[in-house]
């Protein structure tokens, strides 16, 4: 039987330029990210950290080179199209809503498609201290709570890659937001590749997400 091909990096920057005007910070970087891979992009104050990432999450167009979403050029795609084909971004800061309870800043991830029951299953599974909380007002849950609040709504599309500015290192991830990443890489790729697994399906690979536009 023939091996099956490697599918393509879920992103990849080539040869990426990019520039604020005419001042250019990034100087033709070369990364890629496959599925169940973990980047850190590491480096100095104004090294062009985040710069980086607003070109992997479509929020700034590179100046030259290309960005591939599994295989697709993508220059110029806007990131609400992105984010459909599985690219997500964890807002810098909390990226929740502090005025709404827990369940209430869950149940805005249902808008995707995936229903209420789906999204709490996911993130009272994976942080489980959000299923004690989840009449609890979300800004008055301490940072670290609020922390795996957002990542709880991020994770609960399923994403074929999680974009992360910044908190890692200088916020400080605890082992639990590890331990559900981990989880997330291992499941739900499960998922993909066979898609009777666990007799559902949630969501589309991101390919035919892009393919279906
Ligand atoms: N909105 C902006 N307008 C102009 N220059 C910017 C802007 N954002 C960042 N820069 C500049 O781009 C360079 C890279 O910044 P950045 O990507 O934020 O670096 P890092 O995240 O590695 O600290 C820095 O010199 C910074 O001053
Ligand atoms: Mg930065």
């Amino acid at each position: 039987m023939a091996d099956s091909p490697v599918p393509p990096p879920v992103i990849e920057l080539r040869r990426v330029h990019a520039a604020y005007g005419q001042i250019e910070v990034v100087h033709g970087i070369d990364l890629a990210v496959s599925t169940g891979e973990v980047l850190a992009l590491l480096g100095p104050n104004g090294a062009g950290k985040s710069t980086t990432l607003k070109v992997a999450s479509g929020q700034m167009e590179p100046k030259s080179g290309c960005f591939h979403v599994m295989g697709r050029h993508v220059n110029g795609m806007r990131p609400d199209k992105l984010a459909r084909a599985g690219v997500c971004t964890l807002p810098d800061g909390r990226g929740i809503f502090p005025n709404l309870t827990v369940t209430e800043n869950l149940r805005l991830m249902t808008f995707g498609g995936p229903s209420r029951s789906q999204v709490e299953d996911l993130a009272f599974t994976r942080f489980p201290r959000l299923s004690e909380r989840r009449h609890q007002v979300a800004g008055t849950l301490s940072g670290g709570e609020q922390q795996m609040l957002a990542m709880a709504r991020t994770l609960s599309v399923e994403p074929a890659v999680l974009l992360k500015p910044r908190q890692v290192s200088e916020r400080g991830l605890r082992p639990a937001h590890h331990r559900a990443c981990s989880r997330r890489r291992h499941g739900p790729h499960r998922l993909r590749r066979d898609p009777r697994a666990r007799g559902r399906r949630r969501h589309p690979p991101p390919r035919e997400r892009l393919q279906g536009g």
